[in-house]
């Protein structure tokens, strides 16, 4: 074994300090995630409970195994919005019958649960975690359907939803749609395009149209119940393969209906054995300095991840601000990029690119840890390659095919968010701390760049440039980049699969290592043509 050392001291000054700032910012995080698991607010929830029903989050516990995690994702989302913090959905993996399932609850404490735009993409996340990763989707339906309003940011982009309930049903990855209440119109097709279905007796409307948009089509006088209730449904319709006599027995029915899957993985399974990190998860928390501009050893954080804080280091002498290697996490096999100095060189990126085809041809998953400012600029780099280097990393990751898992601890700008595999590049899933910052550049950086391009442009214009204009122009592009950089900001923009304590992250990776290898994990055997 390789035991990475240690060189914090959780007596010193300098961890009490980054402590205080870590803590500041989880306490900030958590009055946010707060409004998330608030829904609707007391009036709207409330009145739902008052109607003998049960919320989103309580049909959730009630359908995964007991005291099982459930691993949510994008609580923020709409965060910064003129919608409410959740977007009106709760997303997540958690283990139904032994099985690792894709859930998602409408929350119709918040308008009626009706879709608007940060909804649709929050379900559309969902749908993509399910289908990368070969889960199960069980979908708790009770919708007011499209959020009328903005109705034009979801229409067209939101039949997506029903295109992949099927695509998914191609792949052979079970949908299974428990509907609680309303689900009408296009909501109609949730229950219609999955696998199996169990409507809620007198509380299930499964309908095209309700009786007023019939009466106003063909004159013709229907009811609610004769028109898509659970029952009709059962007996009649054949769109409900189960009537449930209430909500408990739908969440019942629906455990059943996963149970009987024979869901199995297809391996590797995780070492049993694997050992706690040697270093307390807790110190976590005074690592990340609270000005980014402090560099700080990834070594540390990687040391209270994996397994025994076994780390074996692939070419540490070279291109040491990129620290690379190999180590165990919750008994899954992984390799590790984590930025150590900030810059990327050209040294960095071919390293990379090694290690990343390494990865592949072992079929070993690839974690990353944030804490870039990019890669390098300025003559020497540009005439020594820096484009085609870090070009050569991004081919890399962006053709790598084993799981990738992102973690923003700090810094995450420019291209090197993309080598690093940011949002676009698709990893698997991508977790900020609350220390993160990312954006195409530092707020100062970009505020001076501005700058320099307005005085350029005056000066050749032969204009004169107004000093006071540009120091009042600067500071207020300063903020406003600052706040575009916050990971609650990006939360909400779904850049992110949620904002992590950093003393979860070992279990939150673990979780999402087993999700993973719900399906085959393979590497890469081509990728773009490496430019040398
Ligand atoms: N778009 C925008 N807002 C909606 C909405 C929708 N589709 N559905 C409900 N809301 C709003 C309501 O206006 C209400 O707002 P308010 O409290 O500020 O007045 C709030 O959500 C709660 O709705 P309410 O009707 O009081 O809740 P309910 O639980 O009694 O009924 C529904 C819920 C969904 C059955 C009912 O609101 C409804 O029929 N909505 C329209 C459904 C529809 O036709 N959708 C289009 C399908 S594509």
């Amino acid at each position: 074994m390789t035991v990475l050392p240690t060189r914090i001291d959780p007596a010193g000054p300098e961890y009490a300090e980054h402590c205080a700032a870590m803590l500041a910012k989880l306490a900030e995080l958590d009055a946010e995630h707060a409004k998330a698991l608030a829904g609707g607010g007391p009036k709207y929830v409330e009145r739902h409970r008052k109607r003998g029903k049960l919320t989103a989050r309580e049909r959730i516990e009630l359908l995964v195994d007991p005291d099982s995690p459930f691993l949510e994702l994008s609580p923020l989302a709409a965060w910064g919005s003129e919608f409410p913090v959740g977007a009106a959905l709760v997303t997540g993996i958690g283990v139904i019958e032994g099985v690792e399932c894709v859930i998602t609850a409408n929350d119709p404490t918040v308008r009626g649960g009706a879709s608007n735009p940060w909804t649709l993409r929050k379900a559309l996340r969902a749908n993509e975690v399910a289908l990368g990763n070969r889960l199960p989707l069980v979908n708790l339906v009770e919708s007011g359907g499209a959020d009328l309003p903005s109705q034009k940011e979801i229409f067209i982009p939101g039949g997506a939803l029903f295109r992949d309930l099927t695509r998914l049903s191609a792949a052979g990855i079970p949908t299974v749609a428990v509907v609680f209440g309303n689900s009408t119109a296009g909501g109609a097709y949730v229950p219609g395009m999955s696998d199996h279905t169990v409507l809620v007796k007198e509380r299930a409307k499964v309908f095209l149209g309700g009786p007023p948009l019939v009466k106003m089509a063909t004159g013709e006088e229907a009811d609610d119940e004769s028109l898509g209730g659970a029952e009709m449904h059962a007996r009649t319709s054949g769109l409900a393969d189960h009537f449930a006599v209430d909500e408990v027995d739908a969440v019942r029915l629906a455990r059943r209906i996963v149970a009987r899957l024979d869901h199995r993985k297809p391996g590797p399974g995780p070492d049993r054995f694997a050992e706690p990190p040697k270093y307390a998860e807790e110190e976590l928390l005074g690592i990340v300095p609270g000005d980014l501009k402090v560099p700080f050893d990834p070594r540390e954080v990687i040391a209270r991840l994996v397994d025994g804080s076994d780390f074996d280091e692939f070419k540490p002498l070279y291109g040491s601000s990129l620290c690379t290697g190999w180590a165990r996490l919750h008994g899954y096999p992984v390799g590790v990029l984590a930025n150590a100095q900030g810059v990327l060189f050209s040294a960095e990126s071919q390293k990379a690119a090694q290690f990343i085809q390494l990865a592949n041809q072992r079929n070993t998953p690839l974690l990353f840890l944030h804490n870039t400012t990019g890669y390098m600029v300025g003559k020497d780099y540009e005439q020594g390659g820096i484009i085609k280097h870090g070009a050569m990393m991004i081919n890399a990751v962006a053709n790598s095919t084993v799981p990738h898992l992102s973690v923003l601890m700090g810094a995450s700008y420019g291209a090197g968010h993309y080598g690093m595999c940011g949002r676009a590049y698709e990893p698997r899933f991508l977790f900020s701390w609350p220390s993160a910052k990312s954006a195409v550049m530092g707020p100062q950086q970009l505020a001076g760049v501005l700058s320099i391009v307005a005085r350029q442009s005056a000066a050749a214009k032969g204009q004169p440039y107004d000093e006071d204009a540009d120091a009042a122009i600067r500071a207020m592009v300063e903020q406003q980049i600052e706040a575009e950089s916050l990971p609650v900001f990006l939360s909400g923009r779904l850049y992110d699969d949620g904002v992590i304590d950093p003393r979860d992250t070992r279990t939150v990776l673990g979780l999402c290592l087993s999700a993973i290898h719900n399906a085959p994990v393979e590497g890469a055997r081509g990728y773009g043509v490496f430019r040398l």
